[in-house]
């Protein structure tokens, strides 16, 4: 069966695909069908030798408004324990190729937190991210704490946490939580941009250096070194590597095959 929230565009640039939330009356509201379906999307592009990179977006209006509130108003806590909504989340964050997210209107709660689980954000003018939980009275339950407060600090994290504030894109950018701001009607085209230029290398390194800079969230310094230098080393091991370094000394284009 084909699924029903998330529409899948292969090759819409060369090499890239794009996945987008499709539930547009809940404002993308995450319900558990579709992160489950957005997880088996990723992984069947990650799979994919033709994809080197994804682009995951919502609609103008939304990109998402959150974990869905009318799925989880009435549940216990052993409700949430034995569904562990938050599991998909886990299986996103193994994904090897980059995520870009092209984020326009609302990035809300688990909304803003899954643009943070993506590798990059390209936004529209009119993009708002926010962390509101507070507001129905729980918190952020799948990154909003950890992955906002990296990207921004604890002052503006601890503010949109605490009290719900909504940031603009222009606010965003100047923190640090996105990469570029543009015109709603260009969003996703400069997302497909940015995912393109990244098609065009070496798609070993890219997995290498996108798993190198994550792991600098979760160890130390020395050890994050360490994990570099392999990965490094690793890539000698590699045709793209001979190929990119010939192609600099011949003055030619390198075409990189994943090999
Ligand atoms: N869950 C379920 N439904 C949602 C939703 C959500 N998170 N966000 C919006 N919707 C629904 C609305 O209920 C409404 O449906 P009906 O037409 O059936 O009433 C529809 O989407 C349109 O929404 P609004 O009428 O509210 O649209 P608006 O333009 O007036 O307001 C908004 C937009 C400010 C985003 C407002 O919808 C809103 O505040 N939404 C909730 C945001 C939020 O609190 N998100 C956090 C959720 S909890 C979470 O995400 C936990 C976590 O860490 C993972």
């Amino acid at each position: 069966m084909p699924p029903e929230y998330v529409i899948i565009h292969q090759q819409v640039a060369p090499h890239v695909a794009h996945i987008s939330l499709n539930r547009p009356k809940e404002l993308n509201a995450l319900n558990l069908q579709l992160m489950g379906e957005l997880r088996d999307a990723l992984k069947a592009l990650d799979a994919d030798d033709n994809v080197r990179v994804i682009v995951v977006s919502g609609n103008e209006k939304a990109f998402a408004a959150g974990a869905d509130i009318k799925e989880m108003a009435n549940k216990t806590a052993i409700d949430m324990f034995i569904t562990d909504q938050f599991s998909t989340w886990d299986a996103i964050k193994k994904i090897r190729k980059p995520i870009i997210a092209a984020v326009s209107g609302f990035a809300l709660g688990g909304g803003c937190e899954l643009s943070m689980l993506c590798d990059m954000i390209v936004a529209s003018e009119t993009a708002r991210f926010g962390q509101p939980e507070i507001k129905i009275g729980v918190m952020p339950g799948a990154g909003g704490t950890q992955r906002l407060t990296r990207a921004v600090g604890k002052a503006l994290a601890m503010e949109m946490v605490l009290t719900g504030r909504f940031i603009t894109a222009q606010e965003a950018m100047k923190a640090g939580l996105i990469n570029k701001v543009v015109p709603v009607e260009l969003y996703l085209q400069e997302a497909i941009k940015l995912a393109s230029e990244i098609a065009l290398l070496s798609p070993l390194a890219v997995k290498m250096a996108k798993e190198a800079v994550l792991k600098s969230f979760d160890t130390t310094l020395e050890e994050g070194l360490h994990f570099e230098r392999k990965n490094f080393y690793l890539l000698f091991a590699a045709e793209d590597q001979k190929e990119g370094m010939q192609a600099f000394m011949d003055k030619r284009a390198p075409v990189f095959k994943g090999r």
